[in-house]
Parts: structure tokens; C-alpha cells; sequence
């Protein structure tokens, strides 16, 4: 089989996930050498990378219906950061922290299963119409008043957490009102429903570079916000009771230096770059579509480094706060 290798260093990955986040908070606290720790950290960076990486390879062409469903496989892996963080938070309400490798390992074991014996992906999805994609874009344009705020408020915490704080309560005269509140976990709802129609039609199909991208940072969004959204008001506001705000965000002993919270480093990171990368994507189809192919290259270009420059500058000063 041609992509034995890197499949083996796929699923490598995915196994030692939960451990290299462990040496990484392990050489934050000095209990090992921090280069160790770094190096882990580059892997856990590596594990949804090189997923989408070996993805957009294998999609091209499909030979079998096994290879489809390797390559779907694949594109999950690029949802772990998020797909760890959603374990460990529903097992914390349920006070069960300890199933938490167990239940990790039995999700790695039940795809494998499913990779080996599960029939050919049907296309399409039974309720995929092109029209869906123009909703799905509509939608998209209402949330990212929403977003753009959203990230503003990370990125001033650059100038410090009461920025951060001062900002949030701005903003939240607006979102938190509860007829708002409710059409936005209203329009999130339905963009996860469209985006999986859409991606679950897609995923049968093989598809080229940009298509296996657009649907790779669509399911890591739909774990992300999901993810996200139990967090900050099913976790924070109603199990614990308390603000979600900037305290709440870097509480001592801060992401770097808590063996939980460590996870949501890549959580957070991947989430913002494939929000950015998913938008801009669906902004380039809009552009070859209306025939401008060159500006539509540009904008690819200029929405990578945008993504990582917003991502590592809504990161820093929540680092930095550790
Ligand atoms: C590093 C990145 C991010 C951090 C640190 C973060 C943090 C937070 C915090 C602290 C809240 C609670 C706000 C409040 O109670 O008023 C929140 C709410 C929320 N966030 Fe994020 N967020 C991030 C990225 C995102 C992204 C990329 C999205 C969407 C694509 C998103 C969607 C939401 C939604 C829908 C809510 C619920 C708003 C509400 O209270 O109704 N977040 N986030």
C-alpha cells in the first residue's frame, strides 16, 4: 500500500497525543528538559498538520472505498486538539476524569475499526443542494460580526487583562443580551449542521488540494466551536458558576504550567488558524467564480500568514500570563 509510511506516522501521532502534551507541561515546570518539552509541543503542532498534509495527498484519487475512509480518517486527525479538549471537559462535569485516556484510546480504536470494515462513503449527502453552500455562506457573513469582535477582544489583551476584561464587557452589552445570545447559538448551530451536509458530501468525493483544506478547517471548526461553546457557557457559567473572563481564561497556574490546561494551547491555536483559513478559502472559490483566478491566488497567500499572525498574537499574551 502505497502511503504506509505516513499513514503508521499518523497513527503514531494520534497514540502519543495525550503524552507529548504531558512531556510539554513536564519541561514547563521544569520536571524535564524544556528542550524535550518543546519538541513535544512541535509534535503536538505536527499531529493535525501532517494529518491535513497526508489528507490532501491521498484524496486526489481514490482506488478503493478503504482509501476514502483512510483519507476521511486522516481528516479527523486534524480535529484532536479540540477532540481532546471536548473529552476531558464532558468527563469533568461527569466527574469521570480518570476514563479520560480510556475514552481517548476506545474513539482512536472504534475509527480504526470502522477504517477496516465500514462500507463505501455514499455521495452525496442526502440533504446536499448547491443551495446549501450559498446559506452556509450567508450564515457565515452574520457570525463574523460576532467573530471579528470576538477576536479584537483576544487580541487586546495584548495591552493587558483588564484591556481584556474592559473590552468583553463592552461587547457584551451586545452578544449577552439573551434574544442575541440565543440567535447566535442559533447561527452557530446551523452553520455546524450546513458545514457537516457539506463536508460529509465532499468527504466521499476525491478533491484536490484546496477542497481537502476548505473541508479539513471545516471539521475543526465544527469540533472547535462545539468544543468552545460547552466550554464557556455549559462548563464556565452553568456547572462551575463562575465569569468567563480573562481571570477565568489564564486562572493561576496559567496554560503553560497545568497539566489540563496545556491542551488548550493547541486547541486554541489550530481553532483561530483554521477559523482564518476556512474563510478565507471559501473567499477564494468566490473569486475564481466571478473569473479573478490571480487575486484569488493573492488572497490565499496573504490569508496563511494573516492566520498565523492572528493566532499567534491571540496566543501570546494568554502565555505570557502563565
Ligand atoms: C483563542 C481563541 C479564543 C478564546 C481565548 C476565546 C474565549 C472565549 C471566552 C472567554 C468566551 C466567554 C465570553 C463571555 O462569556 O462573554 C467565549 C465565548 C464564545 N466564543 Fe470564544 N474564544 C476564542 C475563539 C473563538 C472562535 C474562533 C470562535 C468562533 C469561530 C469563538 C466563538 C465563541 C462563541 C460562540 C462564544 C459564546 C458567546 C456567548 O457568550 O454567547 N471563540 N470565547
Amino acid at each position: 500500500m502505497q502511503y504506509r509510511l505516513s499513514n503508521f506516522t499518523a497513527l503514531l501521532l494520534v497514540l502519543a497525543y495525550p503524552w507529548l502534551l504531558k512531556l510539554f507541561y513536564l519541561g514547563n515546570i521544569n520536571q524535564i528538559s524544556v528542550t524535550v518539552g518543546y519538541l513535544a509541543f512541535a509534535l503536538v503542532l505536527a499531529t493535525p498538520v501532517l494529518g491535513i498534509i497526508f489528507a490532501v495527498k491521498q484524496r486526489y484519487q481514490f482506488s478503493s472505498s478503504a482509501d476514502q475512509r483512510r483519507s476521511f480518517a486522516l481528516l479527523m486527525i486534524s480535529t484532536i486538539p479540540s477532540v481532546f479538549c471536548l473529552i476531558g471537559i464532558i468527563l469533568y462535569m461527569f466527574n469521570l476524569n480518570s476514563f479520560e485516556l480510556p475514552l481517548y484510546y476506545t474513539v482512536v480504536a472504534l475509527a480504526l475499526i470502522w477504517i477496516k470494515t465500514a462500507n463505501t462513503i455514499p455521495a452525496p449527502a442526502k440533504y446536499y443542494s448547491p443551495k446549501l453552500r450559498v446559506a452556509h455562506g450567508i450564515t457565515s457573513l452574520l457570525l463574523l460580526v460576532f467573530i471579528g469582535f470576538h477576536l479584537v477582544n483576544h487580541l487586546g489583551a495584548n495591552l493587558g487583562g483588564d484591556a481584556h476584561i474592559s473590552l468583553m464587557d463592552g461587547f457584551r452589552k451586545y452578544y449577552r443580551h439573551p434574544l442575541v445570545e440565543v440567535l447566535l447559538v442559533g447561527l452557530f448551530s446551523v452553520q455546524l449542521i450546513t458545514g457537516w451536509i457539506l463536508a460529509r458530501t465532499f468527504i466521499s468525493q476525491s478533491s484536490d488540494g484546496y477542497r481537502t483544506l476548505q473541508v479539513a478547517t471545516g471539521l475543526i471548526l465544527m469540533v472547535f466551536i462545539s468544543t468552545h461553546i460547552i466550554a464557556v457557557i455549559g462548563l464556565a457559567r452553568f456547572y462551575l458558576e463562575i465569569d468567563p473572563n480573562w481571570d477565568w481564561l489564564v486562572y493561576s497556574p496559567g496554560l503553560l504550567k497545568d497539566g489540563w490546561n496545556v491542551r488548550l494551547i493547541s486547541h486554541y491555536f489550530v481553532g483561530v488558524i483554521a477559523l482564518i483559513l476556512h474563510l478565507g478559502l471559501g473567499l477564494r472559490i468566490v473569486l475564481i467564480n466571478h473569473g479573478k483566478e490571480r487575486l484569488a491566488k493573492i488572497l490565499l497567500g496573504l490569508t496563511f500568514i494573516t492566520a498565523i499572525v492572528i493566532a499567534i498574537a491571540i496566543m501570546r499574551p494568554l502565555l505570557l500570563a502563565s
